[in-house]
């Protein structure tokens, strides 16, 4: 006989169960209004794609694409991977559809599973689900340079406001937004920038740790990432990407806050913040919550201008950020707002079998009125079913015997204090509803 062999769910992933699916339905739903709200409309790209669409895009040097991808072959023996994120996909599905030809500027939402091959540990998981949006406008010829700042500024505030008032709207009033500029490739602001603290950094490159040795060379920006203890006083006296923008990117920077200011978002400047994946440009940000150890970025997102244009569409301006549904999970349980409706409305407690059919007409009515109803398939003794109600925390009986039948006077058990009433049938949905 073969060996019993009890299975696990794979390291990094796990089951999401009733009843805290109801927190995440809730909270995906309250997304789909807010985001609605907004003009964003939803795409659902799949869920793997070409491993070359995220190595371009994400970058080759970057943890995502060099350590932490599922990639396999397929039988065509191309190389494929599982989306380690979206923005990349939804870029490619600008392109592929043509949506440069439609309205613009073009608001997509995503939500669902992601995967990295990251270690696990409290908030962070191997498949793991994010919420985001991305804002993708393609140029046309009259635009783009300086004229366009406060246009992008005020559409990035946007954005940021949004993912804001999705965070209130859950009541979770505990998050922190922080904002940086990482500069413009083309403009030379970043590459000087880069150059200088490179140059800074061979300076002090013997007190650095063996993984701030391997970025410097590799992408010196990730240095100031760095959470090692020993490292950040020296970090503390970098030269700083926000006192080297160019005159472009300054502005921008500068209207962005101002734009904020207006919406009434409150931020926080953290120069240190580069983001761990190359497509972005000038604006970054990241929203941390309380009570989530280590791993306590909800949210992170930032401006991608350029990226579609990388794969091979038109020239477009992006702007985008995704939220770790686990964590914000996790920070809505630890802030009390994690209760979910639990048990059942009703259980009908029926007794004789002749009350069957008027049982299970009864439980087609009341769940057509969205009532959550518990049927027990077979009958029961009167004490069995009673306890049976409780157990499953149904906030009401309905007590269902051949007298009720015959005289058409139901009893229903107000659960929690054991009070009982006689009535109609025909009142009875609008009493439990009460
Ligand atoms: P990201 O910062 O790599 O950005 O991920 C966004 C969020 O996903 C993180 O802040 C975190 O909450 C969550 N997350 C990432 N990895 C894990 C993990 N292993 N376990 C649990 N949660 C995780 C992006 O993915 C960009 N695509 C965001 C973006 C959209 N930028 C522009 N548009």
């Amino acid at each position: 006989m073969a060996e019993k062999r009890k299975f696990q769910a794979i390291k990094g992933t796990r089951d999401l169960l009733p009843p805290e699916t109801e927190l995440w339905n809730r909270v995906e739903q309250t997304a789909r209004e807010v985001f609605g709200t907004y003009g964003f409309g939803e795409i659902r790209p799949p869920i793997f794609e070409p491993t070359e669409l995220f190595a371009r895009s994400i970058g080759l040097e970057t943890d995502v694409v060099s350590k932490e991808m599922y990639t396999f072959e397929d039988r065509d023996e191309t190389s494929v991977s599982l989306r380690p994120e979206a923005t990349a996909s939804v870029c490619r599905a600008y392109i592929e559809h043509n949506m440069h030809a439609l309205p613009q500027p073009v608001k997509l939402y995503y939500m669902g599973p992601m995967f990295r091959r990251e270690r696990p540990q409290k908030g962070r998981y191997r498949q793991f689900y994010q919420i985001g949006a991305e804002l993708l406008e393609a140029l046309q010829q009259s635009q783009g340079g300086a004229k366009d700042i406060p246009k992008d500024a005020a559409i990035d505030a946007e954005v940021i406001e949004m993912v804001m008032a999705f965070f209130a709207r859950l009541g979770l009033e505990s998050v922190e937004l922080d904002i940086n500029s990482i500069g413009h490739n083309a403009q030379n602001c970043r590459p000087a920038y880069v150059a200088k603290l490179k140059a800074e950094l061979e300076k002090v490159k013997d007190k650095l740790g063996p993984d701030s040795q391997r970025r410097m060379e590799t992408n010196p920006l990730r240095v100031l990432d760095s959470k090692l203890e020993s490292e950040q006083a020296i970090i503390a006296t970098l030269p700083r990407i926000t006192d080297h923008l160019c005159s472009d990117c300054a502005a921008q920077y500068a209207e962005l806050k101002r734009q904020l200011g207006l919406r009434g978002v409150a931020y926080r400047e953290n120069w240190r913040l580069v983001r761990g994946l190359d497509y972005y440009m000038r604006t970054t940000f990241e929203i941390t919550a309380k009570g989530l150890g280590s791993q306590n970025a909800v949210c992170g997102g930032g401006r991608y201008d350029g990226l579609v244009e990388l794969l091979g569409g038109p020239s477009t301006k992006g702007i985008g950020f995704a939220i770790g549904e686990d964590r914000l999970i996790l920070s809505l349980q630890e802030a009390g707002k994690g209760a979910v409706a639990q048990g059942r409305d009703v259980y009908i407690a029926w007794m004789g079998e002749k009350t069957l059919a008027t049982a299970i007409r009864a439980a087609q009515e009341l769940r057509q009125a969205g009532l959550c109803v518990e049927l027990p398939p077979v009958e029961q003794k009167f004490g069995k079913a009673l306890a049976q109600a409780d157990k499953l925390g149904a906030r009401f009986a309905l007590i269902l015997g051949e007298d009720e039948v015959a005289s058409g006077l139901w009893t229903v058990k107000t659960l929690a204090d054991g009070t009982q009433k006689k009535m109609a049938a025909a009142e009875i949905v609008k009493f439990l509803k009460g």
